[in-house]
């Protein structure tokens, strides 16, 4: 199949990307660059061996997506682009609404007016908010934390109405629990720009030497050791789900949430201790309060997703320190330095 990713060149796109042209299929990325580089796409390139299709530009640009269409028979959309900071959609609510939301409402009336309505959209673990019950399975109630959740989950009923009123269009969306770690050649992964929020990418910096200690943000959360406790997963297995997720959407009309998670939950000071094991490196740490907005606990229930995309999650987190480490040491800088 010939499949459009939208954002692209951002993290778990290029990951995606990788393992699309590896299942036989032919990509084409789309990219703003509002938090990626050009270099990004070449990266990609070289993994794959051959060049890609690759246009820079707005997702929310009509004219730019009809162009695409227009140069290529797309079978399938997987819409990765948008804004995911949290704490900076919290700061920039109306620039998290316009993006998000205007990429999703532009890239859906141009694929109905070109007849291409099969979409996989990245939703993510953060329209659950603060989970009733853990394991969290698709049933669980829906409401969102923050600006960014709220994109998500606005997005997931903007494409349930689209799939109620023309039953033509298959949608499938995929709520990412927390993805970690890189492609193993070391050439792509994570890179955040400025300060790292997420919890992987600071401890990756911090063994490396650039940051001098990891603050663990509580330890008097009701968990096993007090930290708080996440369902990490490997890029690249993620990245399979997506694999799974466009290989099943044709058999599947109407839209349908799917938990890529592990199901397993683990907590930051494990994380740190995996990390180091797995890395032969040092990860120095101090427990500071909690960080606002956090939750104690947050895994996934995967089941739906193995019984009806065949899909698990198969690599372990010491795997996925071990290509974070790969990837941090041979990229200090991340893109930058090319
Ligand atoms: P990322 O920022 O690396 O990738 C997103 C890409 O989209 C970037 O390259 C950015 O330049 C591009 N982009 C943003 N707005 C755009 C626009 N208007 N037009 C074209 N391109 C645009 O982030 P990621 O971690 O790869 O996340 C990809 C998707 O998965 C996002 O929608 C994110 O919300 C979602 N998600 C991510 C996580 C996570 O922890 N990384 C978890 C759950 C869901
Ligand atoms: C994980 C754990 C922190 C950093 C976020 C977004 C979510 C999704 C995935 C987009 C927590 C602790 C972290 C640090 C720490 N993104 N931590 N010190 O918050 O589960 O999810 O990324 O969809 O929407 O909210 O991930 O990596 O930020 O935090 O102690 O420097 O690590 O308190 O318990 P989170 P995270």
């Amino acid at each position: 199949m010939k499949i459009l990713l939208t954002g692209g060149a951002g993290y778990i796109g290029t990951h995606t990307a990788v393992q699309f042209v590896a299942a036989g299929h032919s990509v084409v990325l789309l990219d703003s660059l509002v938090n990626s580089r050009p270099e990004v796409v070449a990266r990609v390139e070289r993994i794959v061996g051959h060049s890609l299709a690759y246009y820079t530009g707005d997702c929310a640009d009509p004219k730019l997506l009809d162009q695409i269409f227009t140069d290529h028979d797309i079978d399938v959309v997987v819409h990765f682009a948008g804004l995911k900071a949290v704490g900076e959609s919290v700061e920039q609510p109306l620039r998290y609404y316009r993006n998000n939301l205007d990429c999703a409402l532009t890239l859906c009336e141009v694929m109905e007016a070109r007849g291409v309505r099969r979409l996989v959209f990245s939703s993510s673990a953060s329209v659950y908010g603060t989970p009733e019950q853990v394991p969290i399975p698709e049933t669980a109630s829906l409401h969102a934390a923050n600006p960014y959740g709220a994109t998500k989950l606005f997005v997931e009923r903007i494409l349930a109405d689209l799939a109620v009123a023309n039953p033509a269009w298959h949608i499938v969306a995929l709520r990412y629990f927390n993805p970690i770690g890189a492609h193993p050649s070391g050439l792509i992964g994570e890179d955040p720009q400025g300060i790292p929020n997420n919890l992987f990418p600071y401890i990756a910096q911090v063994a490396a030497g650039r940051r001098d200690k990891l603050r663990v943000f509580g330890d008097d959360y009701p968990t096993p050791d007090g930290t708080g406790v996440r369902d990490y997963l490997h890029v690249m297995d993620l990245a399979d789900g997506h694999v799974a997720a466009v290989e099943h959407i044709a058999d599947q009309a109407g839209w349908r949430g799917y938990n890529l998670g592990t199901g397993q939950g683990v907590s930051v000071l494990e994380s740190v201790r995996t990390f180091e094991q797995a890395t032969g490196s040092h990860v120095p740490y101090e427990v500071v309060p909690r960080r606002p907005g956090d939750i104690a606990e947050c895994y996934a229930d995967p089941t739906r997703a193995r019984e009806e995309l065949g899909w698990v999650a198969r690599r372990t987190i010491a795997e996925a320190c071990a290509d974070a480490w790969r990837w941090q040491r041979e990229n200090p800088n991340g893109y930058a330095a090319d």
